[in-house]
């Protein structure tokens, strides 16, 4: 099945969060797409009580890798276990950016988040600079081989990747249809060689970057390509609805 994660950034109050999912229940209940929607974390307990009974599955943007202890600031896996969060986005090319986040730290809340029994969404992507050096495919690789380390077969196989080119994250440009095959292919080549064909057939590897309702299908129908990490267009109902709904 598809993958439509919404990565909502900061953006909407826990309030708005409500109304938007309330409007979007009845949109997407016969979808075929899996529905995950990664919203703030204040917005996260009302979110999940407003999901109850419906398809939508809902997913944090951050953790932090210990349980508990002096991390002001800090959330730990076992309290979004506690609130019925199921995914968790981690390696955004915005908290790489902004929050120093490393591929040492992604590979820390890949462990902690699967031990808590939830699923990392690790994202990884080249910049346009690196892309234009030719080096894209040596970067993913690197970054992916990194969030991996330590990690079995089992825990691999429950994975969600995301590869977001970040030359196309928010600049609506979207990375052609083709480019993101190609690096989606990279990501399962490599897991294939780190462990086996049958756990590079299970991960799940979504494309992240300006996908839009008019650009959905096309990406999704991709062989390689498992679904969307949706930023900008998974705030505005109709358009994430019809991507949701890319394939009906
Ligand atoms: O996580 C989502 C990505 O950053 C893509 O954002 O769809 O607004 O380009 P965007």
């Amino acid at each position: 099945m598809k993958m439509a994660a919404g990565n909502w950034k900061m953006n909407k109050t826990p309030n708005e969060a409500v109304e938007f999912i309330q409007n979007l229940k009845d949109k997407v209940k016969d979808a075929e797409t899996e529905v995950v929607v990664a919203v703030p974390y204040v917005a996260i307990p009302a979110v999940v009580e407003t999901c109850k009974g419906t398809n939508i599955k809902v997913g944090a943007q951050n953790v932090h890798w210990e349980d508990s202890g002096a991390y002001t600031g800090e959330v730990s896996c076992s309290m979004l276990k506690e609130l019925g969060v199921q995914y968790v986005i981690i390696g955004h090319s915005e908290r790489r950016e902004y929050f120093a986040e490393t591929d040492e730290t992604v590979n820390k809340k890949a462990h902690a988040i699967l031990n808590a029994g939830m699923t990392p969404i690790i994202c990884c992507g080249e910049s346009l600079t690196q892309r234009e050096q030719g080096v894209t495919k040596e970067h993913i690789r690197y970054q992916i081989k990194i969030a991996l380390l330590g990690l079995t077969k089992e825990q691999v196989s429950k994975l969600v990747i995301a590869y977001e080119p970040i030359w196309a994250i928010g600049t609506g440009k979207t990375a052609t249809a083709q480019q993101a095959e190609e690096a989606c292919y990279v990501i399962r080549e490599l897991v294939k060689e780190l462990y086996d064909e049958e756990t590079a057939e299970s991960v799940r590897i979504l494309y992240g970057g300006s996908v839009k309702a008019s650009n959905a299908k096309e990406l999704f129908d991709m062989p390689n390509i498992d679904g969307g990490l949706i930023g900008g267009a998974s705030l505005k109902l109709d358009e994430y609805v019809a991507i949701v709904n890319y394939n009906k």
